[in-house]
C-alpha cells in the first residue's frame, strides 16, 4: 500500500517506515518533488497535523498522513508545546531552545514534562487522528550525544538516562512518535 507522509524529513521517514513495516510504501514530500513549506499556523498539535494532512491530500489525492509533536512542560503551563521547534526563535535552533527552556525552568522544582505526537490520517473516505505520549522529566543539564531537539534534557519515566543517551531502537521503546505510529499501524492492519 502506498502512503504519503507529509514530511520532508528523511530521517523521520526511515524511522516511521521501520515502525510501519514492509507492507507500506512511504512516499515523502521529497519523493513527490514538493518542496514548499506548509506553514504551521494552528495553535494546537491536532490543528497543525490536520492542516498538513489535508493540504497534501488535496494536492495529491492519495492516502496521506502528517504528524506534529511538542514538548509540554507542566510548570510552564504546557509550553513550549506546539511552538517547540521555534521556542527560542524562528531559526529553530535546538541548542537555543534547550538553553531557553532550562533558563525558564531554573526556579521550578516541578520538572515534569511530556512529549506528545498527533498524527492525522486522511483518505477520500476517512479522517482519523492518533496520539502518542511519553511522560518524563527535564533534567538541569544536557546529557548524551544521540537524537535531536530536546533529547539531551528529557528522561522518560521508567528510564535512568536521557533520550540522547539511548540508541534509536532504545528510544523507540518509549517514544511518543513510535507510540502514535503503532496506533496508526494497528488501525491500518485492522481494515
Ligand atoms: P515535529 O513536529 O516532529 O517537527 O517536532 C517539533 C519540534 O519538537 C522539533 O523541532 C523538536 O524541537 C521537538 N521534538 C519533536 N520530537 C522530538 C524528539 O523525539 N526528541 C526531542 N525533541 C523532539
Amino acid at each position: 500500500m502506498k502512503l504519503i507522509f507529509a514530511s520532508h524529513n528523511q530521517n523521520k521517514v526511515l524511522e516511521i517506515q521501520n515502525i510501519l513495516g514492509g507492507r507500506y510504501d512511504l512516499i515523502s514530500l521529497n519523493d513527490l518533488s514538493f518542496h514548499d513549506d506548509i506553514p504551521e499556523t494552528e495553535e494546537t498539535l491536532e490543528g497543525n497535523s490536520l492542516l498538513k494532512a489535508t493540504a497534501i491530500h488535496k494536492q495529491f489525492e492519495m492516502p496521506c498522513f502528517a504528524d506534529d509533536t511538542g514538548l509540554e512542560v507542566e510548570a510552564l503551563d504546557g509550553a513550549p508545546g506546539v511552538y517547540s521547534a521555534r521556542y527560542a526563535g524562528s531559526n529553530k535552533n535546538a541548542e537555543d531552545n534547550m538553553n531557553l527552556l532550562l533558563k525558564n525552568l531554573a526556579n521550578h522544582s516541578n520538572r515534569k514534562a511530556q512529549f506528545r505526537t498527533v498524527i492525522t490520517y486522511k483518505t477520500n473516505q476517512q479522517l482519523m487522528q492518533f496520539e502518542g505520549l511519553i511522560q518524563g522529566e527535564i533534567i538541569s543539564e544536557k546529557k548524551g550525544e544521540f537524537g535531536f531537539g530536546y533529547d539531551p534534557i528529557f528522561v522518560p519515566n521508567g528510564a535512568s538516562k536521557t533520550f540522547s543517551q539511548m540508541t534509536m531502537s532504545e528510544k523507540n521503546k518509549y517514544s511518543h512518535r513510535s507510540r502514535a505510529f503503532e496506533k496508526l499501524r494497528s488501525f491500518l492492519e485492522s481494515k
